[in-house]
């Protein structure tokens, strides 16, 4: 399938010169790297292709993971991703590129950057990007060098005329991050630098992802001029047992608003975040707390949990997630990886694999103990076809279809009333997991308030659903409220990974708004609990409830009535990309 393209010889050769000899050599596979329009002639068949999206970001085919180096320039969102042009498996790995003005629409280009000099011949991995003072972008990257070393390189985009930045210049200074004997950096930990920012000093500050021993670590280098990087005596932040951190990312949060901050702001109204996704178990968890600027280091708050059983974004599949600063809105937009749940041969059959999430804007929760996130509104604007929820009572045991609209690409948002909370089942001392609990406690173990909710991408008689619900217990005397994913039943196909997932959500039943919202794209479910204080993204691979044979429906398996209120929209198709 790979056509060798000339052009881009051409290209490689002017940037190495001779050296390309020993690249053909060697790297063949990059002289065989196809443009986007090569990529882009095949076109979706939805009857023959049930597991595509109508409006999750993902390329016509091949492998794609990490998001990287996220930003706005000139009014147009850019957004890069780790690509392997070849293959539906991980390899060769390219940063590809696409640029939009709504953050929903996507217009591909030709890949941004890839293999090209010796500390970037083995491959173009993760990082992030910077504004430079003037609002020049710039990019920090991990590069494979040629001993398959983890280093970090930098390029900038040759035309700051052209807002579609789409030709990337590496400096010949490259690597200007290596690890070495001196410095005691593992060369294979040692990757994804974040965003970069400036302190009081002049000074700036990036971090990248390591780990010694099994202490994973954001080891800290500081630069004056952005060339030269020194690395700092201690990381800005470590944490035993936790392996290699993979995507750091650090990012302030205002305490009073929900507005976004540039990376570089401090001061006392001002929180910080820092998360990382970890290598060990492919989950990811953040902290919230302090920054202190005069010893470089991060602290998280009292009572932070260090591991993957603390905070997380996502209680469900995604992974290597990085945030940016949109300025033209201030607002800080997160960005992660959803990964396939179906077996390598199934990814190779279908030609793909991975996609990204819808972006999600994120702030700091009133309580100022977790983030808060919500689909960007701009999602909203695919809305059509709007079927308001008859408010009515959802009866102990009941099931109510939803109709009206397109079930297999639908944006739905129901809101839970509890008037009677003595039903709810005590809550065992030991059931501290969440994701244990809801697989214990699934869609079909009836219960006293719950399990209410969602049955998504079902089949009509129910062979095969989604079901996303809630379940509430008595803790002493407050309430405790459980968000559960249930994929046990979503697919008929047995080869598929059908975790439950669960997250426990910070509402109040008695005295808050209990809502649930999903987006549905064919093979993702992505929730959204508690106006966004728990989200829970799953992959399924249905094979009866696929496009117009798929439903949705309302249900309560509990004892107990619920009232119910709420929309779902069908949504149309986005380009996406
Ligand atoms: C830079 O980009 C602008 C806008 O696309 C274009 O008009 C101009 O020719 C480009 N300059 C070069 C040197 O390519
Ligand atoms: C460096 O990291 C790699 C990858 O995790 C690991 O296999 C190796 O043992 C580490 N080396 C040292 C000296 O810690
Ligand atoms: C890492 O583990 C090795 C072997 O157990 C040990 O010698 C070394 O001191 C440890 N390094 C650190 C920084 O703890
Ligand atoms: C991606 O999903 C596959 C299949 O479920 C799993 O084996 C793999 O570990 C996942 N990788 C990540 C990074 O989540």
């Amino acid at each position: 399938m790979a056509i060798s393209s000339p052009l881009l010889y051409c290209f490689l050769s002017l940037w190495l010169g001779l050296a390309v000899h020993q690249l053909e050599a060697s790297h063949q596979v990059y002289r065989n790297l196809p443009t986007y329009s090569q990529l882009t002639s095949s076109h979706h068949h939805l009857v023959n292709e049930p597991y595509r999206t109508g409006y999750h970001f993902q390329p016509p085919k091949n492998w794609i993971n990490d998001p990287n180096g996220p930003l706005i320039y000139k009014g147009i969102y850019h957004f890069f991703y780790q690509y392997n042009p070849l293959d539906a498996v991980w390899g060769n790995i390219v940063w590809a590129h696409s640029t939009s003005t709504d953050l929903v629409n996507w217009t591909p280009h030709d890949a941004a950057i890839y293999p090209s000099q010796p500390s970037d011949i083995n491959g173009c991995w993760s990082g992030s990007a910077t504004i430079l003072p003037g609002g020049k972008p710039v990019m920090l990257y991990t590069g494979i060098d040629p001993q398959n070393r983890q280093v970090q390189n930098l390029a900038y985009p040759k035309n700051l005329s052209d807002p579609f930045l789409r030709e990337w210049t590496k400096i010949p200074q490259n690597p200007l991050m290596a690890p070495s004997q001196a410095n005691q950096i593992n060369a294979s930990s040692f990757r994804d630098p974040t965003t970069a920012w400036l302190g009081p000093d002049k000074k700036w500050r990036v971090i990248i992802g390591g780990k010694t021993n099994q202490t994973g670590e954001a080891i800290l280098y500081r630069s004056k001029d952005f060339l030269n990087w020194v690395k700092a005596k201690q990381p800005l932040h470590s944490a035993e047992k936790t392996g290699m951190w993979e995507c750091p990312d650090f990012f302030p949060v205002s305490i009073h608003s929900q507005n976004g901050l540039d990376t570089s702001k401090i001061g006392p109204n001002v929180k910080h975040v820092f998360k990382v996704s970890l290598d060990n178990t492919r989950r990811e968890y953040y902290t919230i707390g302090t920054y202190n600027i005069d010893k470089d280091i991060y602290i998280p708050d009292k009572g932070s949990v260090e591991s993957d059983s603390g905070l997380r974004y996502d209680y469900g599949k995604f992974y290597a997630s990085k945030t940016f600063f949109d300025s033209s809105k201030n607002r800080r937009i997160l960005w992660g990886w959803i990964n396939e749940s179906s077996t390598v041969e199934d990814d190779i059959k279908k030609g793909w694999s991975g996609l990204q999430a819808i972006p999600r804007t994120l702030w700091l929760d009133k309580s100022g103990k977790q983030l808060v996130q919500w689909p960007v509104v701009e999602i909203e604007k695919l809305r059509e076809k709007e079927v308001k929820l008859p408010s009515s009572v959802l009866k102990g045991g009941s099931v109510h279809e939803v109709l009206g609209v397109t079930a297999a690409q639908a944006d739905v948002e129901i809101t839970f009333g509890i008037s009677d909370l003595k039903k709810a089942e005590v809550l065992d001392p030991s059931w501290t997991n969440p994701q244990l609990l809801c697989s214990q406690k699934g869609a079909s173990v009836k219960g006293g308030l719950g399990p209410f909710g969602l049955l998504v991408l079902a089949s009509k008689g129910l062979k095969e659903y989604t079901s996303v619900f809630y379940r509430i217990f008595k803790d002493h005397n407050k309430h405790v409220v459980l968000l559960c994913s249930d994929q046990s039943r979503s697919s008929l196909n047995k080869d598929n990974d059908k975790t439950t997932y669960g997250a426990f959500v910070n509402v109040d039943p008695l005295h808050e708004k209990l809502s649930l919202r999903s987006l549905i794209d064919h093979s993702i479910v992505e929730s959204f609990g508690g106006e966004g204080k728990a989200c829970i993204t799953a992959r399924v691979y249905p094979t009866l409830a696929i496009n117009g044979d798929a439903h949705l429906y309302a249900f309560n398996y509990g004892t107990e009535d619920v009232k119910i209120t709420g929309s779902a929209c069908s949504l149309k198709t986005a380009k996406i990309n």
